[in-house]
């Protein structure tokens, strides 16, 4: 078999916001080429809707102290607080680059960027709603992913679209380098490099109902994972309140931001119930628990399984210059006009909490003591820095990206020169083409599309907002037989070109992977806290359950250490909005 090979000094795995910031300082001091499954510009990133927080007080007075406070409170206590401030101080100038970079925001009448209400976003530490989201009109991802990808461009850094990761290669703990296949023709690449960041996005695509992508599948996590690296903080996934009914397409938060209401199936404004100060504002585990509380109370809209969300009194010059996209998705898909219409809404898995354990500026951790991969980075939804603990914000997701992206990147530059070329041995790479060649040509019974099926169906009835010891570990035994069955999968197109199945296939073995971590990471933690809601396990438990995670894969299965969450100015107290 004909094998490609590159050398670059920096690879990139992902061509969303946090691959494409660090791609921009890392491409000042050496080449850079990023690896993309998708066209750069389809990247999940352009997903996101409502906006990127920060302090800028462009509306009404706020703070960056405020920013940080929230965000610590949103996130029950689990983020680490050092990294938090720097997100939250980082981000005035973050967004500032932005604009320069050629991000076009929306604009008060002073022309200003322009800012609105977020959940669990307040001013003077929780007194009220305050406008800290920086906005595209509902396409800010996309916004943004446009801008930094033209400078990418600029820049001279190489893009490698549709190629899709199958090994990221470590060996002595250092990265080496990763391995590919050409989507397009299914030729083998290899690319040596001497720094290698990860910036995969998230993996929603384990939950049936899901506001993410096709692509979100999470397989870099796993390729770590199986070789003996850390996942951190699993069990922690978020769902989004409003995610249309029946698809899981998102609906902004900024909806609500921008006035729009929850309503039950009796009229009521439910939200003033769970959150009396700042009501359909509050973060999203808590607005999501209340919805499937009311639904579960028989108040679901004529008792079924949604609820609305209300935006007929919002003012139809707002919904047209601010929220153009979902009000079209309204249209389409619902044959809804959310001025005339109220929009039924349920939670859809949104975002992953967890991820690559790394420290502040993006270095991969091997384990609780600190130790790294050398020239090993994660920055995004893939990594738990961890800045949103057990439960993120909005518009804090965007933030992330480009903050620890930009870290990342400076970070790995810096080291560029101390840094020795990777080497993919021989041997390394016949294993991964001989793994690839028994999967597409395997006999059995079992089809990849039956039993990813049954896996996203698991995961939403036994994982989601909701859970028990009982089911988790009937999911934990559905996980293990699920894995034995994909070993009889049957890939029927034998094609190179596009040869979806056979990615999909591959794709289903992380996701098996990935969903058995955060199974089990949820049967351990017997607390809940954030986006972890155990019915068995009510309260937050500070005491025993006040650290960190860290899953490793081990001959006798997943096994867990845990490391201390770091606290610096807010103690933790009771969670009220
Ligand atoms: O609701 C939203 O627009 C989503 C934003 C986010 O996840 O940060």
């Amino acid at each position: 078999m004909e094998i490609n090979k590159h050398y670059f000094d920096t690879i990139i795995i992902g061509s969303g916001l946090a691959g494409c910031r660090a791609a921009i300082e890392c491409i000042e001091n050496g080449t850079v080429g990023v690896l993309s499954k998708l066209y750069p510009t389809r990247s999940h990133s352009t997903a996101a809707q409502g906006g990127i927080g920060a302090a800028l007080g462009n509306e009404e007075e706020d703070s960056p102290e405020w920013h940080t406070y929230d965000t610590v409170k949103g996130s029950d206590f689990l983020g680490d607080q050092d990294a938090i401030e720097i997100m939250c101080y980082d981000a005035i100038p973050t967004i500032i680059e932005l604009e320069h970079m050629g991000v076009p925001f929306s604009r008060t009448v002073e022309g200003k960027i322009a800012q609105r209400r977020f959940g669990g976003h307040t001013r003077d530490f929780g007194k009220a709603p305050v406008r800290r989201a920086c906005y595209s009109a509902d396409r800010t991802g996309h916004a943004v992913l446009f801008a930094l990808y033209e400078q990418c461009q600029l820049r001279g850094v190489r893009f490698f679209q549709e190629f899709q990761v199958i090994d990221i290669v470590i060996e002595n703990q250092a990265i080496q380098g990763v391995i590919a296949i050409n989507i397009k023709d299914g030729s083998i690449h290899v690319f040596e490099a001497k720094i290698v960041i990860i910036a995969s996005g998230g993996y929603g695509k384990i939950f049936k109902v899901t506001s993410n992508a096709y692509a979100s599948t999470g397989e870099c996590l796993s390729m770590l994972f199986r070789q003996g690296l850390p996942l951190e903080d699993m069990e922690f996934f978020q769902f989004h309140p409003t995610g249309l009914y029946g698809l899981g397409i998102l609906i902004t938060e900024g909806a609500r931001g921008e006035g729009g209401i929850l309503i039950n199936g009796k009229g009521e404004r439910f939200m003033e119930r769970y959150a009396p100060t700042i009501k359909d504002l509050a973060p999203r585990d808590m607005v999501s628990r209340a919805i499937l509380s009311e639904i579960r109370e028989g108040r679901g809209i004529d008792g079924q399984d949604y609820v609305y969300l209300d935006l007929r009194h919002v003012d139809k010059k707002i919904l047209h210059e601010r929220l153009p996209e979902i009000t079209t998705f309204c249209k389409i898909y619902m044959g809804i006009d959310p001025s005339e219409a109220p929009i039924p809404v349920v939670p859809t898995a949104h975002y992953a909490m967890g991820g690559i354990p790394t420290d502040i500026d993006g270095r991969v951790l091997r384990d609780v003591d600190g130790s790294f991969v050398q020239g090993l980075f994660a920055a995004g939804e893939c990594a738990c820095v961890s800045v949103h603990g057990a439960n993120r914000l909005g518009c804090n997701s965007l933030l992330d990206t480009v903050v620890f992206g930009r870290r990342a990147g400076k970070a790995a530059s810096s080291i560029l020169k101390s840094s020795t070329k990777g080497k993919v041995k021989k041997e390394r790479l016949a294993l991964i083409i001989e793994c690839l060649e028994m999967l597409k040509n395997n006999k059995g019974k079992e089809t990849v599309a039956s039993i990813r099926k049954e896996l996203q169906q698991a995961m939403m009835d036994k994982c989601s907002v909701f859970r028990t010891e009982e089911e988790l570990k009937l999911l934990v035994d559905e996980i293990k037989t699920l894995k034995e069955r994909y070993k009889e999968i049957e890939i029927t197109d034998k094609s190179k070109t596009f040869n979806t199945d056979l990615l999909e296939a591959i794709e289903l073995g992380h996701m098996l992977t990935l969903a058995e971590v955060i199974a089990s990471s949820a049967l351990q933690r017997t607390e809940s806290r954030g986006a972890h809601y155990r019915e068995d396990y009510p309260k937050r438990d500070d005491e025993n359950w006040m650290k960190h995670t860290l899953a490793f894969q081990t001959e006798k299965g997943i096994t867990f250490k845990y490391k201390p969450v770091k606290i610096t100015r807010f103690k933790p107290e009771e969670r009220k909005y």
